[in-house]
């Protein structure tokens, strides 16, 4: 078994899984995000605020292009947008088995409700937001991931299992 990448919306549990799961493989664990802000000593809504979304998402293609070089036996969660980005499905895919941690629209309101820290959902309506960015992306994490897995009502115990059995 190589690197695994998980992908999925906001909420959807990846950072959280990803450590685990990387714990019990015995495997490093990268998160996009955290790469990006130790990168640039600032947070991703600093980013977001002082130079924009689109300013990010080159950030996070730069990220995942340097991983390339020298990735092995990891477990990298990434942000809910970067496969979003085009080409960076590709680049995913070439760095290990690309697993999509979905969850329905129900689950991550549950998750998101009251989060300040992220920059997308901000302000008013983070329901109507949620669900346009669900309806959006839903496709391309479908496209963009080798295998799927539901984490609605299952712990952490049981999607780490259903990942590994997958990889
Ligand atoms: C984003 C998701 C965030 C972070 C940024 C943008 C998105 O990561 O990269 O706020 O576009 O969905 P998480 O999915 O880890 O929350």
């Amino acid at each position: 078994m190589n690197n695994i990448i998980l992908i999925g919306f906001m909420g959807s549990g990846k950072t959280s899984v990803g450590r685990q799961l990387a714990k019990k493989l015995q495997y490093s664990f990268c998160d996009t995000d955290e790469l990006i802000e130790k990168e640039n000593k600032t947070s991703v809504r600093n980013i977001f605020s002082a130079y924009g979304e689109e300013y990010f998402r080159k950030l996070e293609t730069a990220t995942i292009s340097d991983l390339y070089k020298n990735m092995t036996r990891t477990v990298l969660s990434t942000g809910g947008g970067l496969p979003i980005t085009e080409g960076n499905d590709r680049l995913l895919r070439r760095l290990g088995h690309v697993i999509y941690l979905k969850a329905s629209q129900e689950t991550l309101m549950k998750r998101l409700q009251g989060d300040t820290s992220r920059p997308l959902l901000a302000g008013e309506n983070v329901e109507e937001k949620v669900y346009d960015l669900l309806q959006q992306r839903t496709p391309i994490y479908e496209k963009a991931a080798h295998f799927s897995v539901s984490t609605d009502h299952k712990n952490f115990n049981e999607i780490i299992d259903e990942i590994i059995g997958l990889c």
